[in-house]
């Protein structure tokens, strides 16, 4: 399988189409963006962290029943995938309160949920993704209802997987954000990546962070952070 045209250039991915009209290739950049683009840098390595991590994830969800858009690994960065549609929507699935979550309802970070939380963002970076309901997501027509349901049982499987898989590793997930994308045949898969870039994940003893708020807050120590994740996989 080999790249044709770039169909897609991201923050931190390439998109590129194939010979065959239903793949694409992923190929994963090291740039780092922050808060929509405002802080620029460079993770070293992180491209190489993210595909494979990703990919680990892909397929520990497939074998638990979750359909994901991963097909093959071609190398460190650059992996086959099944071409989509992606819903304009980010989904954060939350266990521990983090981020903005913590800033919006003016609460410390740390404190665990009973139970997880969903919600949503409209993916649209001139507005710098707004969170959306589900009435207004049915309203611009971004999803139908029965995909909206879709997703967030997908979503809510995927925590239950990924949480537990984590845990085993002394890591907790604190949250993560999904995206999901349309088949041809109108099928709901999940796309995009899962990796310490879209996930927040915190040591279980020390509680120290192993994710991008590294360097969201520039904390140093980001490119061993990203490596801790890959050892703890043992990726
Ligand atoms: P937040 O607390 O900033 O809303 O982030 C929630 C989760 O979503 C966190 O794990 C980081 C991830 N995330 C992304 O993957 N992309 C983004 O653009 C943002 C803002 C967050």
């Amino acid at each position: 399988m080999k790249k044709c045209e770039q169909l897609y250039e991201g923050k931190a991915k390439k998109v590129f189409a194939t010979e065959d009209p239903n793949l694409c290739i992923v190929d994963y950049k090291d740039d780092a963006t922050a808060f929509n683009g405002q802080k620029k840098g460079t993770i070293v390595g992180k491209g190489v962290v993210n595909n494979r991590m990703s990919n680990c994830m892909f397929q520990l969800l497939e074998k638990q029943g979750v359909d994901t858009h991963f097909v093959e690994e071609l190398s460190d960065r650059e992996t086959v995938v099944k071409k989509v549609e992606i819903v304009p929507l980010e989904v954060i699935i939350r266990n521990i309160s983090a981020g903005s979550f913590a800033k919006r309802f003016g609460v410390e970070e740390g404190i665990e949920f009973a139970q997880p939380t969903i919600e949503f963002s409209y993916k649209n970076d001139d507005l710098g993704d707004p969170l959306i309901n589900d009435y207004h997501a049915l309203a611009l027509n971004l999803a139908t209802q029965e995909e909206i349901d879709t997703i967030k049982k997908m979503a809510f499987k995927v925590n239950e997987v990924m949480k537990e898989y984590f845990k085993q590793l002394n890591v907790i997930l604190v949250d993560f954000k999904l995206e999901f994308g349309k088949t041809p045949d109108g099928k709901i898969i999940l796309a995009d990546e899962i990796s310490p870039d879209t996930c927040r994940f915190w040591d279980a003893d020390t509680k120290e962070k192993l994710d991008k708020d590294r360097f969201r807050r520039d904390m140093g120590g980001v490119e061993e952070a990203y490596a801790e994740m890959m050892k703890r996989i043992g990726l």
